[in-house]
């Protein structure tokens, strides 16, 4: 299987506005692909779309070749696609290591007696562990997330998301608002996080961009401009012109 996610003629209508509009995206499995785009291109409408956090107007996706467009969101995560959250979503009070447990705990759902086991929760500890040192943490272990410096919390919300171990990360500028130091560090973590994962990321840093991915589709407006190597996309005059043309921010 080439295409771990297809969709085809996606489309989105927002009471008449067409934010995203006759999206075709083929994501190679394996790969590390990003979107890019000016503000207001549809990046985020896409990953909306593709997480079933909002339901296409028109077209179909396809995972793994079958039609999951009307599958509920829920499944959609079970199935292995998981986006990764801003980090209000890691709890503020817990530590490094509790947050990850929980979101261990949650990724085996079940009843609650369940987890009163000792020897599970003793479970969830070394795997928690393990995913810590993983994003670089090992040392924050013990440090409450509210406390973390910006760049850490955003590995801590990649270990959280890698607790519930998924075939297909989705990451919405996961560069955001960080220093250099932390970009090169949070780089070099997605780019091992994609050994044994497909990877779709917005990012705007295009330095990023450039080093990371294996694919890149270009977004204007709703629709594709264009999609392929950063080389291939750096010399396509629509493209050079989308972006001096646009704004690119
Ligand atoms: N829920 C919504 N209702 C109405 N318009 C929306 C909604 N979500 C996004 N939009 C509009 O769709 C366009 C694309 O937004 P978005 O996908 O967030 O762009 P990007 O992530 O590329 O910056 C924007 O013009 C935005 O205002
Ligand atoms: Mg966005």
């Amino acid at each position: 299987m080439e295409y771990l996610i297809e969709t085809e003629h996606l489309t989105k209508e927002f009471a008449g506005f067409v934010a995203v509009k006759d999206v075709s995206l083929k994501i190679r499995k394996g790969s590390i692909h990003a979107l890019i785009g000016p503000n207001g291109a549809g990046k985020t409408t896409c990953f909306n779309l593709l997480t079933k956090f909002i339901k296409p107007s028109t077209g179909r996706i396809k995972y793994k070749g079958n039609d999951i467009t009307h599958m509920p969101a829920a499944d959609i995560a079970r199935l292995g696609i998981v986006r990764s959250f801003q980090i209000s979503a890691v709890f503020p009070r817990m530590s490094a290591l509790q947050n990850v447990r929980v979101a261990l705990q949650r990724r085996r759902g079940g009843s609650f007696d369940f987890w009163r086991s000792k020897a599970i929760l003793d479970g969830f500890n070394a795997r928690a562990e393990e995913l810590l040192d993983d994003v670089g943490l090992k040392e924050y272990t013990h440090t409450l997330a509210k406390e973390l410096p910006y760049g850490r919390k955003r590995a801590l919300e990649i270990a959280t998301t890698l607790a519930l171990d998924p075939e297909m990360l989705l990451l919405d500028e996961p560069m955001a608002g960080m220093g250099q130091d932390d970009i090169v560090r949070v780089s070099r973590l997605i780019k091992q996080i994609s050994k044994d994962r497909t990877v779709l990321m917005v990012e705007h840093n295009l330095n990023v961009v450039a080093e990371l991915s294996d694919e890149i589709t270009v977004l204007t407006r709703g629709q594709i401009l264009a999609t392929g190597s950063y080389e291939e996309l750096s010399n396509d005059p629509k493209v050079q012109d989308a972006y001096l043309g646009a704004g690119h921010d």
